[in-house]
Parts: structure tokens; sequence; C-alpha cells
């Protein structure tokens, strides 16, 4: 049984933000969500420490972990002593900080398999710096055990020189660590409680205490400013740029393709360049996507091309053809083979399987049938200052351009509108409606015009 601990109780004052410093994101998701997200497959329980604008932490994390309050600070070692009741008595801890989202599984797992492996009583996870200052030295004793940590105002000169650094994440035996907290006291510079402090106590109690050394340190580091953090986040967004691409992913030109952690994409797909794709958004199989397109919350299936454009939470159909220019927004779903051309905006409207909005429209509120065409121009007119109204084109209706449709209203089943259009009475089946005023043609007109203009300018 291995247990988490997440110590994301502190403020985080160099972030200078009102939001938790765990809370914000990289890569589409918390600090902390990372976190979690990397200790889930390693661990059975996870038990998160809040305390600075605890409710907003949990909130946003949800209940599927235990939480454990720390309502004033008072250092890692009283942080780890909160959680103590939710601790099983048997089994190992992990004990993580809210703030270094770049571990990943595969170091939990190491420190885990190191730490039964080597049959320690704790393990801290360390890193050889060449400027350690301000981090935790790790205290060997001649034969290279480990015997205590350090916290850089508490050192003396020669501790200071040490490179090697506690970089925050333990594994300890459940057993030992709960005994061990107790034992914690804060006879220190800071007046805290150190969780450090436990290595010297296991070790002068003739425990096996070891380090674990991580190569890139970057991946154990805390994140404490938003410099940081786009540093951080540049490593992660590398990371799923690589895994994509591995997975058969075409990106022409990685560096300028930002995709959030929890997207997925098929294979064959193509991402052309400066393409952000946020949230829960999935593509499917040989899409073309991009370049300079943005993608959020939305499913797109295969063979969809979606180029310069944008869509929030939509769905597209297959072989689906978007833009350039196009801006699709909530609640859209864009049928089988649906073509949605270049300056159009589709709000909370269904375009059927087929159906052509090539340039230039607005279609909101509106259900379009299958293999219907809006020319270029049209324009849905849902709202009128108060509500907003649905309307329905109805299969294989033909509306010619620049017509205004006001809602609501319906265009029947192969119905013909005009151009240039002004309709708002429902528009039966196979009608054609004209709702324009009728042409006029003045025989020499522009003749007599033009000499009208002139003679008023020379006056
Ligand atoms: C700690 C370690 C230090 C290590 C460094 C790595 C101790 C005493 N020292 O130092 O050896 O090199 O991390 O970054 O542990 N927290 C709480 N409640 C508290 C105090 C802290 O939840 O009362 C949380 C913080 O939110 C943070 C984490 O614990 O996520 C570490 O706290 P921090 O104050 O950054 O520890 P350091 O003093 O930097
Ligand atoms: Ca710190």
């Amino acid at each position: 049984m291995s247990t988490a601990v997440i110590l994301a109780a502190g403020e985080g004052t160099r972030m200078k933000s009102d939001v938790p410093k765990v809370l914000h994101k990289l890569c589409g998701k918390t600090m902390i969500g990372h976190v979690l997200d990397a200790l889930k497959p390693v661990v059975e329980k996870s038990i998160v420490i809040i305390g600075h604008r605890a409710e907003e932490v949990r909130a946003s994390i949800g209940e599927n972990v235990i939480y454990a309050y720390q309502y004033q600070q008072r250092g890692t070692g009283h942080a780890v002593n909160q959680a103590l009741s939710s601790i099983p008595e048997q089994g190992d801890v992990l004990i993580v900080c809210g703030d270094t989202p770049l571990l990943t599984q595969d170091i939990f797992e190491g420190l885990l398999a190191f730490h039964r492996s080597e049959g320690c009583a704790a393990v801290v996870l360390t890193a050889n710096l060449d400027n350690p200052f301000g981090y935790g030295r790790i205290i060997r004793d001649k034969t290279g055990k480990v015997t205590k940590i350090k916290e850089e105002k508490d050192a003396n000169e020669e501790e200071r020189k040490i490179r090697e650094i506690n970089t925050g994440t333990y594994c300890v035996n459940a057993q030992l660590l709960k005994e061990t907290l107790a034992l914690i006291s804060d006879d220190n510079e800071n007046r805290e409680y150190y969780l450090t402090d436990l290595v010297e106590i296991l070790s002068n109690q003739q425990k096996k205490v070891s380090a674990f050394k991580i190569d890139d340190f970057f991946l154990a580091q805390g994140i404490n400013t938003r410099v940081q953090l786009s540093e951080a986040e540049a490593v992660l967004r590398k990371r799923i740029n690589e895994k994509l691409m591995l997975e058969g992913v075409t990106m022409v030109d990685p560096a300028s393709i930002y995709i959030d952690v929890d997207v997925k994409v098929g294979k064959d797909t193509v991402i052309m360049p400066q393409t952000i794709v946020q949230g829960r958004t999935q593509i499917g199989e040989r899409c073309v996507i991009g370049p300079q397109s943005r993608l959020v919350d939305s499913t797109l299936a295969d063979k969809v091309t979606f180029q310069n454009s944008i869509i929030l939470e939509s769905i597209v159909e297959e072989e689906a053809n978007i833009g350039p220019f196009a801006y699709i927004r909530p609640e859209s779903r864009i049928c089988r083979g649906a073509k949605v051309g270049d300056f159009v905006e589709i709000k909370k409207s269904q375009i059927g399987s087929g159906s052509k909005v090539p340039h230039l429209s607005y279609v909101g509120d509106t259900t379009v049938g299958e293999r219907a065409n809006l020319g270029a121009g049209t324009i849905i007119v849902n709202y009128d200052g108060v509500t907003k109204h649905h309307s329905y084109i109805e299969d294989g209706a033909f509306v010619g351009c620049n017509s205004n449709l006001i809602a609501p209203v319906v265009i029947g089943e192969g119905a013909y509108v005009a151009a240039g259009s002004t309709i708002k009475e429902n528009v039966p089946q196979n009608a054609l409606a004209i709702g324009r005023a009728a042409q006029v043609n003045k025989l020499k007109g522009a003749e007599r015009l033009r000499s009208i203009l002139k003679s008023k300018k020379n006056k």
C-alpha cells in the first residue's frame, strides 16, 4: 500500500497573485493537478494538505482525494502532521510538494522501487546543484550514509558548500513516519517544524535513510515565480508534443504548437504552425489543423480540415471543412462533409451534413438541414434585442446571397430564397421567396443624374 501526502498549504507570495500558487496552470492544468495525475497510477490514496485559500484549492481539485487542513503554516513537518490520522498504519508514503508539476509517474515509481529494494526507512529525492543556495543540504557521514538535512539558515560554512540538496520529495515508511513526526521540534532558526528533521531522527535510531539522486533537477524543482512557471510549461509542452509525434501526429514546427495535456489527437493528423489546442479537445485521424488556429473543448472527427479558425465547445463531424477565418462558438455541430468557409460565424447552430456556408455569414440559433446552401452574406437575425429565436433551414434549401432571415423563421425543404431578400415569414417547401423591392430601370437616367449632380457642384 502506498499513500501520497501533497503539501499545498503555503501561500506562494512570489507569484504575486490572488490565485493560490498550486492553482496556477501549465498546459491547461493546475500545478497540483499535474502532481496528482502523476501520482495517481502509483498510489492508492492521496492526502492533500491545504491551508492558504483552502476552499479554492479544494474546489479546483475535487473530492477524489482526502484533505487535511493546516490553518497556520508552521513548517513542512507541521503540515504533514495534520495528515496523520489519514495516513495508514502500514505501507509507504510519498511526500511531495504541490508546486512540482514536472515530476512524472516514472520518477515516483523509481523512488518507490528504490525505497523498497533498498529496504529503507526513508528516501530523499536529491540533486547536485552548482548553486545550492537556499536549499536544504544533504549531510552524509564518512561512510557516505545520509545522516541529516541542514537548512540554509541553520547550516555552517562547511555545510553550505555541499552541493547535494533536498528537492523536497520523499518516500517514508508509514509507521516510522507517524512515530517520527511526533518527535520533530521547532528548535531552529525559523521556529518551524522541519519535516527534514525526520532524516536525523531516523538515522540516530540506526534506521536506513538513503538519497535517490535525480539527474535533471529541473524536473523536481518547485515553482515559485511566474518566470519559473513559464519555463516549466515549456518543458511540459515539449513533452506533450513529442509524445503525440511518437504516436503518429505530424507537427510542422512543434515549437509553435501549444497543446494542453489532456488533448487527444489521432494518428496521421497534421498540425500546422501557430496552433493552440486546449482543454478537453479531441481531434481524430487524418485531419489537417492550422495554421493559426485555436480549438477549445471541442471534438473533431476524422479527416476534418480546419485552417486559420477558432472553435469553442463544439463538434465537427468527419470530412467537414472549416475556414479559413471561421469562428465557431459554443454548442455548435458541423455535420459530416459540411463546409463553413471564410469569415463565417456559427453560434449554437447545427450545419447539416453536406451543407455549405461558404463565406461572410452569421448563423446563430439555427438548425440547418442537409445539402442546404447559404450564400455569401446570409445573416440570421436571431436576436430582437430582448430574446434569441431559433430558426430552421430545411434539407436542400438555397438561400441567395445577402439575405436576412428574421428569426424565428422556417425555410422549407428545397425552398429558394432570392438574393438580397429580407425574410420574415416562413417559406413553404419548394417555394421561391422574394423579399426585396422590385427593380426599376430608368432609361438614360444615369446621364440625367450626372448632369444634375455636376450643375449642383459648379454652383
Ligand atoms: C523545503 C525543505 C528544503 C528543501 C526545499 C526544496 C524543509 C524544512 N525544507 O524548504 O530542505 O531543499 O523545500 O524546495 O522542509 N508548506 C506547507 N505548510 C507549511 C510550510 C510549507 O504546506 O507550513 C508547503 C509549501 O506550500 C510548499 C512546500 O511545503 O509547497 C515546501 O515549503 P517551503 O516553504 O517552500 O520549503 P522550504 O523552506 O523552501
Ligand atoms: Ca520552497
